[in-house]
């Protein structure tokens, strides 16, 4: 059967390095080499299902896509392009809407079909839209497609409803090539969207800001393919952070950054888990059972809403009770049935959910619907008597390239059990 079979197996020990953030920053990155006439080389990249589904979408477009070596991928972009993302390859991952700004600002023209909904509430896509209409392009949607095209894309000032990390992307790396400048307000801080601006900075684009809430971007006239390595996967180093404190235990995380932590950090501290920062990443301590405290999703730096499942699984498993608030996805609280499951005591109305910690959970099979809370499910299986089954691991595949290696690096019982080939 093709499962995460994970049974509770003591407190964690030792020390994972993380992987490249593939899914949150190398999508990106990949979509945005379509900017650069010619060989664009990403390292740190791992193969998640997400990045075959982006290189597919690559590829239909008529860049290439190679493995070039380990973690290494190379991106020709020389041309020419067809700017076109079809239905198929859209709907097998939301990010392929990453591929608008970029082709629309080579290209002067795109279609890339809408990408629908997903397991986590309704994503619109109104705010990528009026920021690129704002800079001069006319969009429609004809037979599912968006159907964009300019003559020339030219600097606007942009105020975002709300900070959103696509629309920050798109915009930005349609407005590396308009005509003048772009001021983007509002614009989500995620250090993904620092990460992205660095990389297109060392293109040749004129971006500052990046990170801070107000981004300037002084359209060039190209720009030039590079080298890059992306930054480490925060979400992947999180969700470490999240197993020890379900299983208790001593962990030090390489390849990533305490600041890019700092909220979750600072929550999982007031619940009894020590965070400290090393040389090349973190390390973190729990020597007793955790309490629990509330938590409320927000935009960078807030607390990330892709720990939200994660820490309603920890919170199954603590001393007393929380509340956790959804800000950021209209209905991310699917998975707290599977928890049911599982024996946890969770009451979930609307955005809020009251996660009252029981002593033991108990393994049970449940399925994973999207890859953070397919992940929280591995993780809850680390405190749960006898064996937790989580069934179509694929949603964790997406994000995730070695979950249970790492867990199990850290004396984790915990097998990533596929069906024979
Ligand atoms: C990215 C991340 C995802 C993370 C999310 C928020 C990737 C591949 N995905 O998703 O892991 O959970 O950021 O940190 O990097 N919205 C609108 N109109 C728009 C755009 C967004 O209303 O035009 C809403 C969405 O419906 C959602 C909220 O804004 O409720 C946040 O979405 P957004 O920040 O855009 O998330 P993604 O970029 O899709």
């Amino acid at each position: 059967m093709d499962a995460f079979v994970v049974r509770a197996n003591g407190p964690l020990s030792g020390t994972v390095r993380v992987c490249g953030a593939t899914k949150n920053a190398g999508l990106k990155q990949v979509a945005a080499a379509l900017l650069a006439p010619g060989v664009t080389l990403l390292r740190n990249l791992h193969p998640v299902l997400d990045l075959d589904a982006m290189l597919d979408v690559m590829r239909a477009i008529g860049a290439g896509a190679e493995w070039t070596g380990e973690n290494e991928l190379t991106i020709d972009a020389s041309g020419p392009l067809t700017p076109e993302a079809p239905y198929e390859l859209v709907t097998r991952m939301r990010a392929s809407i990453n591929v608008l700004g970029p082709l629309l600002a080579r290209c002067g023209e795109a279609r890339v079909a809408m990408p629908g909904g997903d397991n986590i509430g309704s994503r619109k896509l109104d705010m990528h839209f009026r920021g690129l209409q704002a800079m001069g392009a006319d969009l429609e949607i004809v037979h599912g497609l968006i159907e964009a095209r300019c003559r020339t894309l030219c600097g606007a000032r942009i105020v975002l409803d709300f900070p959103s990390v696509g629309a920050t992307e798109n915009l930005l790396t349609a407005a590396v090539l308009a005509k003048g400048q772009t001021v983007l307000d509002n614009a989500a801080r995620e250090p993904e969207i620092s990460d992205l601006a660095a990389f297109l900075n060392r293109m040749g684009a004129q971006i500052s800001g990046a990170g801070s809430s107000t981004i300037e971007v002084d359209g060039v006239e190209s720009l030039t393919p590079i080298e890059n390595e992306v930054m480490g996967d925060r979400i992947e180093a999180g969700t470490i952070l999240m197993a020890c404190g379900v299983a208790g235990g001593e962990v030090t995380v390489e390849g990533t950054r305490l600041d890019h932590l700092e909220m979750v950090a600072l929550k999982l501290g007031e619940m009894g888990l020590d965070v400290s920062p090393t040389p090349d990443g973190l390390t973190a301590r729990c020597d007793e059972r955790m309490h629990a405290v509330d938590v409320a999703t927000l935009p960078y730096p807030g607390f990330a809403t892709d720990f939200m499942p994660l820490v309603v699984a920890l919170l199954a498993t603590v001393v007393g009770s929380a509340i956790v608030t959804e800000n950021v996805f209209d209905n991310r609280f699917g998975f707290v049935d599977e928890l049911h499951r599982m024996g946890a005591d969770i009451r979930n109305e609307g955005r809020h959910a009251v996660v009252r910690g029981v002593d033991r959970l108990s393994g049970a099979p449940v399925r994973a619907q999207d890859v953070r809370a397919g992940a929280a499910l591995v993780v809850a299986g680390l405190a749960a008597d006898g064996e937790t089954r989580v069934l179509d691991p694929y949603h964790v595949d997406r994000g995730y390239p070695d979950l249970a290696g790492q867990l199990h690096a850290l004396g984790a019982d915990v097998r990533r059990v596929r069906p024979p080939a």
